[in-house]
């Protein structure tokens, strides 16, 4: 007797996706695109030690300033992106939360050393939650370079940590691509250049744009795995 499973709804639109997806690439670059993002250090500038002087405001504006009237100094940019599992299926309701310095390089945070100023206008904080396409986006600014002890310069960057449902939290850097510090940074030297491709994000011009000022950082989340 032949048994037959049952087709499911996800099964086809899984199989429709796939092969979609691979008339688009080939197929190692689509597991490879959906391999778990390179990690990168937390930092020590995580919301834990936000200054509490400041709002701390949920939302994924960080352009916007309760009780602030001005801009941010520096680029107002997009980062959107899709978070996915390592078979590129979308994860839908995770937080994306990213944190980052202004546009001179100083962090929304009571232990920031460097002496740059604060942005009364820039929130440094933001959070997302990842539609049914797996999809977040945010407006912020493009960060300013920092130094940090023993003479070493930091790239611009924007810290990530994405967590939510059976998977690893993740917690890496997206970098910009074209910045004179990438080359040197202690950080992205840690990883291999395959890896460092994919956290170094080119800017695109959004539709009806004149501006590239969209960066597009796709997350690939690891399924936890209880040890046995
Ligand atoms: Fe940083």
């Amino acid at each position: 007797m032949v048994l037959h499973r049952q087709i499911s709804r996800r099964d086809v639109l899984r199989a429709v996706l796939v092969s979609g997806a691979a008339l688009a690439v080939p197929s190692l670059a689509l597991a490879e695109q959906c391999r778990e993002t390179p990690r990168q250090d937390e930092g020590p500038f995580y919301l834990n030690g936000f200054d509490r002087t400041r709002p701390v405001v949920h939302n994924n504006d960080l352009t916007v300033v309760p009780g602030a009237t001005g801009k941010p100094d520096g680029e107002i940019i997009q980062v959107t992106g899709r978070v996915t599992d390592e078979e590129c299926r979308p994860v839908k309701g995770a937080m994306v939360e990213i944190w980052q310095a202004n546009a001179r390089g100083r962090y929304t945070h009571v232990a920031d050393p460097n002496p740059a100023p604060k942005d009364p206008n820039f929130l440094g904080f933001g959070e997302a939650t990842t539609d049914a396409d797996g999809k977040y986006s945010f407006k912020t600014i493009k960060p300013g370079a920092y130094p940090v002890p023993g003479g070493w310069v930091r790239p611009p960057h924007i810290h990530f940590k994405v967590y939510g449902g059976f998977f690893n939290m993740m917690v890496t850097q997206m970098y910009f691509a074209g910045e004179k510090y990438n080359r040197d940074d202690i950080l992205l030297s840690s990883i291999s250049k395959a890896e460092r491709q994919r956290l170094i994000v080119e800017p695109m011009r959004p539709a009806g744009s004149s501006t590239e000022n969209l960066y597009v950082f796709n997350v690939a989340l690891k399924p936890f795995r209880a040890r046995s």
